[in-house]
This record gives C-alpha cells, sequence and structure tokens, in this order.
C-alpha cells in the first residue's frame, strides 16, 4: 500500500519536525499538519527564522518542503478527511485531577481526536499513535473510533518517537530505530508495511523493528525510564561522592568506559526534565500498580524520587552557602530551559530550584538566551498555582523576579551564581575574569572548571 495523503494532528515539538522530515524525504505524499492553537499553525507558516520551535536544521528542512508537500492548516476535519494516514501527535500531560491525578496520563486530548476522526471520516484510515501512550490504550482508540464511525474500517498503530530536543532533526535523519507496533491480522500487517515503506525512505531496513501494538507502547515508557534511571543512578552517586571526596566526573568517566554500560546519559546534574521522562515514568508506575506489581512500581518510582532529591539537594547547597538567609539577596539564575539549544521549559529543573529561592525570599535575575519572559513568568505562575495560591498572592510573589537580557547583567551585583542549563555562552564565558568575583557560584551543570574561584557544583 503506497500512501499519497498524511494529515498529523498536532503541531507541537513531535509532530512538526516529524512531519517536516517525512515530508522532505517524501516528496509524494502531501503532509498537513494541523492544530488546534492558530497562533501556533500561523507561526508555522511564518518567517522561517521565528517558527514556533526551535530545532537545529528545522527551518532548513521546512524551507524545502513548505508549500511543495509540507502544509500547516487549522482546518482539522478537512484535513482527516483527506487523508489516509493520521498521526495523532497531541499532548497527553499527567492528569491533574479524578483517578490517577499525578500519575496516570490525561487521554482526554487523543481521546478527542479519535472522536473527531470517527466522526468525519468518509474513507478507511490508518491511526498512527505518535504521542507517548500508557500501554493500551490503543484499544481504547480502537473503541471509540469503531464506535462513532459509519461503517468506516480504522486500523491503529504504534509508531512512538524518539528524537531529543535540540537533536530532533537529526534524530530524525539517522534514527537508531523506527519502532511500528500494528495488529497481527491481515489490515494489520498491510497498515505496518505501509508505514514502514514511508520510512524506509531514508532509513535502513534493519532499523525499523515491527512488533505488536502494546510491546511498542511499551517499548517507549520503557525506554524513557532506563535513560532517566542512568541519570538517577549517577545523581545518586554524586552526593556520595561529595561525602568522600571522589570525584562524579571521574567516576562517570571509569563507569562508561566499561562497553557494557557505555558513556552516555552518565552526566550529574541538578537533575532531568523535559516532557517525557517524568511523565512516562509515573505512567509505569501507575501501570504496575493497576496490574498489583507493587515492589516494580516502588522500583521505577524511585527514579523520580531521586531526581526530585537531587533538584532539591541542589536548592539547599544554594540557601546553606548563603548562610540559610535568602531575605532579600540577589541571586542570578542562569538557564530556563531543561536542557540546552532548546527553547523548552517543560520540567526545567530551573523552575523548581527559583520556587525553593523564592520562598527563601530570594530576589531572582533570570537569564536564558532562548526561553521567553512570559514563558518563565507562566512556568512560576502554574508551579504557584498548585500551592492553592491566588492570582494575586502569586503576582506578588513573582515581583522578586527580573527576567534579564545578558548574561552580565545577570550577574551584576548578585551575591549567588546559579547555573542550571548547560549553554555554550556559561560554558565559554571567562567565569576566572568575570566582574561579580564575589558572588558564589552554584553549578548545577558541572560545566564550570573546578578552579574557578568561589565555585560549587552538584
Ligand atoms: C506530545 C506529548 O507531550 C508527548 O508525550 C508525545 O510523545 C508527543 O506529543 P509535544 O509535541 O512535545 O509532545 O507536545 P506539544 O508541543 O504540546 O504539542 C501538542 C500540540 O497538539 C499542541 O500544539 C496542541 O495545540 C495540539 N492539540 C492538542 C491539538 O491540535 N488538538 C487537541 O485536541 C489537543
Ligand atoms: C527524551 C529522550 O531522550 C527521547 O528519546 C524521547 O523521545 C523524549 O525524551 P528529551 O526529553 O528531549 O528526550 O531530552 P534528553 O536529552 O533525554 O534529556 C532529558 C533530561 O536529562 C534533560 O534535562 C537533560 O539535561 C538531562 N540529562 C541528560 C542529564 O541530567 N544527564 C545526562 O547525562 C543526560
Amino acid at each position: 500500500m503506497e500512501i499519497k495523503s498524511i494529515c498529523c494532528i498536532g503541531a507541537g515539538y513531535v509532530g512538526g519536525p516529524t512531519m517536516a522530515v517525512i515530508a522532505l524525504k517524501c516528496p509524494d505524499i502531501k503532509v498537513t499538519v494541523v492544530d488546534i492553537n492558530s497562533d501556533r499553525i500561523a507561526a508555522w507558516n511564518g518567517p522561517l527564522e521565528n517558527l514556533p520551535i526551535y530545532e537545529k536544521g528545522l527551518a532548513e528542512v521546512v524551507a524545502i518542503a513548505r508549500g511543495r508537500n509540507l502544509f500547516f492548516s487549522t482546518k482539522v476535519d478537512q484535513s482527516i478527511e483527506e487523508a489516509e494516514m493520521i498521526f495523532m501527535a497531541v499532548n497527553t500531560p499527567t492528569k491533574t485531577e479524578g483517578e490517577g491525578a499525578g500519575m496516570a496520563a490525561d487521554l482526554s486530548y487523543v481521546e478527542a481526536c479519535a472522536k473527531n476522526i470517527a466522526r468525519v471520516s468518509k474513507t478507511d484510515k490508518i491511526v498512527v499513535e505518535k504521542s507517548t501512550l500508557p500501554v493500551r490504550t490503543a484499544e481504547k482508540i480502537k473503541e471509540i473510533l469503531f464506535e462513532k464511525s459509519n461503517g468506516v474500517h480504522f486500523e491503529v498503530l504504534s509508531n512512538p518517537e524518539f528524537l531529543a530536543e535540540g537533536t530532533a532533526i537529526q534524530d530524525l535523519f539517522k534514527s537508531d530505530r523506527v519502532l511500528i507496533g500494528g495488529d497481527e491480522t491481515e489490515t494489520g500487517k498491510l497498515s505496518v508495511q505501509a508505514l514502514v515503506n514511508i520510512y524506509s525512505k531514508w532509513i535502513p531496513k534493519e532499523k525499523i523493528l515491527t512488533t505488536n501494538v502494546w510491546s511498542s507502547e511499551l517499548a517507549k515508557l520503557a525506554s524513557n525510564a532506563m535513560l532517566a534511571q542512568r541519570i538517577s543512578s549517577i545523581n545518586s552517586l554524586s552526593v556520595l561522592c561529595e561525602k568522600t571526596g571522589a570525584n562524579i566526573d571521574e567516576l562517570s568517566k571509569a563507569i562508561g568506559m566499561d562497553h557494557r554500560i557505555g558513556s552516555k546519559f552518565l552526566k550529574a546534574s541538578v537533575g532531568f526534565g523535559g516532557s517525557c521522562f517524568q511523565k512516562d515514568i509515573l505512567n509505569l508506575v501507575y501501570l504496575c500498580r493497576h496490574y498489583g506489581l507493587e515492589e516494580v512500581a516502588e522500583y521505577w518510582h524511585q527514579v523520580i524520587k531521586i531526581n526530585d532529591y537531587q533538584k532539591n539537594r541542589f536548592a539547599q547547597k544554594i540557601i546553606d552557602g548563603l548562610d540559610g538567609d535568602l531575605k532579600g539577596k540577589k541571586i542570578a539564575i542562569l538557564g530556563w530551559a531543561f536542557k540546552a539549544n532548546t527553547n523548552d521549559s517543560r520540567e526545567t529543573p530551573a523552575k523548581y530550584v527559583a520556587f525553593r529561592l523564592l520562598e527563601a525570599g530570594a530576589l531572582l535575575h533570570v537569564f536564558d538566551p532562548m526561553v521567553e519572559e512570559d514563558k518563565i513568568r507562566i512556568d512560576l505562575h502554574d508551579l504557584y498555582k498548585n500551592t492553592g495560591k491566588s492570582k494575586d498572592e502569586i503576582d506578588f510573589i513573582l515581583k522578586n523576579i527580573e527576567i534579564m537580557e545578558t548574561l552580565e547583567e545577570a550577574i551584576s551585583e548578585v551575591k549567588a551564581i546559579c547555573v542550571l542549563t548547560e549553554w555554550e555562552v556559561f560554558k565559554n564565558y571567562d567565569w576566572d575574569n568575570r566582574s561579580n568575583s564575589k558572588a558564589k557560584i552554584f553549578d548545577g551543570r558541572r560545566i564550570i572548571s573546578k578552579t574557578v574561584a568561589n565555585l560549587d557544583r552538584i
């Protein structure tokens, strides 16, 4: 089966770059990315330097494919109707209320999408889960599709994304593997093959793995859990290094040189952030509990607990380093993104550290080369909202934050400088000759040379 038209619902960090690359590599397929957020779609259709997502190489791909066979639109129904294959790349945040609150994934957007697909489809469709979803979600999607359909046939595939922000385009060009889960029925196999045909335009066949739907769904959660587990493992040892006088970078290097272990994802840090790790592990924990596997649930939950411990430990280090009293003291926060080379701040450790410092009475100077001021304020606003504070109370607290335009501006006149994101500009800064030499530096990413004066590292 050769697919000629694709629709992707959700023009976010996943849907946008993934579809741009599919369109680039498959010029014969019309790819339409739709979103209910009209501002986001307008930005995708606007100047290349202002695309809604910053990813290295993305603008170049969009420049070639946009208007040729790549389109961004708010006409959701029309695009669904016209497509043979529909990707769902909508967000699946952790539930904030109801059963499983704080743990399970909120599937309301995915379910709404499925209902919509069923309602408007007049011809058979292949529906592809791109969003990371709890295991056995495909079942639920199928139920919705068939219940609401008008005799149309749907196949549901799972095709999780493994791209990391900051390297998304590179990851899409040269994926370690592409995973496609489908039903083992005749039509299921044909649909899987249709998606294999698309990826094989640029991915070597041996890297395209086909499995049943549940293996594919679970493999995504497990991959992220394993990656996050490595970070929590190394972070759990960083505090032991401090106590014993060992050096965590030397430890990472020594451990990683064992080729059975490997060197990636062993960098000690203030903790992992991003839209996926925490959410996916919580999902896994919830799933284990659902099946009565308390010990397994607890095992994975520990990865999150160490991450929370690490963020708190770093904040406490700053508070203790300033003699336990932050009242009225100015502190620079360098970096807000959850990692370098992205403008994304979802679950960024920076906001949790900032929260603790604000609570202790500090005045913050925040500088990030990529994250916008509004986003920083919204992040903190949302965090405070969870504590039950009113909007006025929160606005009052947030008066204690100033967003700065440059690193120099951020660090002048502060008592402490905290590095929260490993941006190149922070790595390359001449810390030995900084203007504000009295300020203590707290490096949450271990990017500053240990010889620099007045430095403490995570
Ligand atoms: C999301 C999930 O967070 C992740 O788990 C999954 O692996 C892929 O999809 P991301 O692309 O980073 O990741 O999310 P986001 O940038 O929030 O984009 C989702 C988009 O879907 C938003 O632009 C939102 O407006 C859109 N959307 C959401 C719809 O178009 N329709 C809906 O019903 C809901
Ligand atoms: C992750 C997965 O890598 C990707 O495969 C999946 O599809 C989505 O989730 P992403 O969240 O974009 O990607 O970022 P990633 O590079 O995995 O980093 C996650 C967090 O871990 C960041 O906050 C990063 O700073 C931190 N990290 C990473 C460390 O603290 N130490 C490390 O050694 C590596």
